[in-house]
């Protein structure tokens, strides 16, 4: 198998010292994972375009602005988004992320009217006392332990946007342990390499039950927009295909954010300059008050942190698609993207500073967030909720420096392994 996956390499070039490094860095240094470093391996070889192939699997990656390009937009028509069969399929069912033509551009349409910035913003101010809470709880400690802390974070913001539904904490718990197990099930696996779809956990049923009672707890209040868009679309008596988008956007908009949150906080941990200059940037703009989303969103460097994070260490690594066609998988890989050495100088290193010159990056150089039809329906709201949470956890504490950051792995989302940050309060 491993001859196949190379296949695409050829002979004749030898590996510079330089490349061979890089690769080596991305496999084995942390925190890189053997998939990073096999993929950047790969690309450096085979250029913007190649193909991954074992006895059942034949993968077409698009790594390059051209060819993403032509994926996610001039080519879109030809391609679904996922196969029947895969895990992605089995736990949205018809959730916006596996449907396809116009039904998917309907729902997607009613997601984004109805969760626009004024909503988003009004209704993530109810998730401070939620944050302040856990923040304290983090000083009580010492220490910031990841993933379970931005975990905590980023369903609480999800929560207020969508469930307006607080959860005790025992009840919370098994949430977020069954959450994790559904992100882990829709990662790549050997059903990939095998054909065959794994079972569905025990975790999904107990979600679907969780999901449908607040799907009606959150249809009874009045101000809950986004739920009631989502009701008028999918008709009264298909709570079954509103269920289905609530487990695609609490699985998407999860996992992600607390991919990015932690990504941020490993990165600023090591960086107590850039952590103190950032500080200082918060503090000029707000003080010690609770931070106004509208405030945060004009602060240029926290903009280029966050920005650069989101370059290195893109959540949703890669984009899958089949074509409609020949049925072939196509991956498009936003993680070599964003770190093309032909378009990003010093691409493997954190340089948020360069967000800063005021240029923009080429058309389809940096997709943290996709584009085309595809477009993540959550930018917005992922962008704000972790501003704000950033901001108002620097407010308080400094992170400590780590000995070295923890590995990564490449599932559904980039995922951090659980580590602990030591913080101070300032
Ligand atoms: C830092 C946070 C996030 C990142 C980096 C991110 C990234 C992405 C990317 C790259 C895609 C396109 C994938 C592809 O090409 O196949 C996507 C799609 C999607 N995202 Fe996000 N996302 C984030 C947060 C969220 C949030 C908060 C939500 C919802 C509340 C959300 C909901 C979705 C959905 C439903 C899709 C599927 C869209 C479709 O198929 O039309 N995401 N996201």
């Amino acid at each position: 198998m491993r001859e196949d996956i190379h296949r695409g390499i050829p002979s004749t070039r030898s590996l510079r010292p330089e490349e061979g490094w890089r690769a080596l860095r991305n496999m084995l240094v942390p925190p890189g994972s053997p998939l990073m470093g096999l993929l950047s391996l790969h690309r450096t070889f085979a250029s913007d375009e190649f193909e991954l192939s074992a006895p059942r699997l034949r993968m077409r990656v698009a790594a390059g602005p051209a060819s993403v390009k032509r994926v996610l937009h001039e080519q879109a028509d030809g391609y679904r988004s996922r196969l029947e069969g895969d895990p992605v399929t089995a736990l949205f069912g018809q959730g916006l992320l596996v449907i396809d033509g116009p039904r998917h551009g309907a729902v997607k349409d009613v997601i984004v009217r109805s969760s626009t910035r004024g909503v988003l913003e009004s209704r993530l101010r109810d998730t401070l006392p939620a944050l302040d809470e856990a923040l304290q709880r983090a000083l009580g400690q010492g220490t910031i332990s990841l993933p379970d802390m931005p975990r905590r974070m980023t369903w609480r913001a999800l929560e207020s946007v969508y469930f307006h539904h607080r959860l005790t904490p025992e009840e919370e718990r098994a949430h977020l342990s069954d959450l994790t197990h559904l992100v882990h099930y829709i990662g790549p696996g050997w059903w990939l390499l095998l054909g065959k779809t794994p079972r569905l956990p025990k975790a999904y049923h107990r979600m679907r039950l969780r999901l449908s009672a607040m799907y009606e707890r959150a249809l009874i209040r009045p101000d809950n927009a986004p739920i009631h868009a989502l009701a008028r679309a999918c008709g009264d008596e298909e709570t079954s295909f509103a269920v289905d988008q609530l487990m695609t956007l609490l699985v998407a908009g999860h996992d992600t954010a607390t991919s990015l949150l932690s990504s941020l906080l490993i990165l600023l941990a090591q960086r107590p300059g850039l952590q103190d200059a950032l500080w200082g940037e918060i503090q000029g703009a707000t003080g010690r008050e609770r931070p106004e989303i509208r405030v945060l969103d004009r602060l240029p460097l926290l903009d280029a942190v966050v920005k650069e994070t989101l370059r290195l260490y893109p959540p949703i690594h890669s984009g899958l698609r089949s074509e409609v066609e020949s049925g072939d998988r196509v991956m498009v890989s936003y993680f070599l993207l964003h770190r093309h050495q032909e378009i990003w100088p010093d691409a493997d290193s954190f340089v948020p500073e360069r967000w800063l010159t005021g240029l923009a990056p080429g058309a389809y150089t940096y997709l943290p967030f996709g584009a085309g039809p595809r477009y993540c329906p959550g930018a917005t709201f992922a962008r704000l909720e972790v501003k704000w949470i950033l901001a108002r956890l620097l407010q308080h504490v400094s992170l400590q420096p780590m000995s070295r950051p923890p590995r990564i792995a490449m599932r559904a989302a980039l995922e951090h392994r659980p580590t602990v940050i030591a913080v101070r309060r300032r």
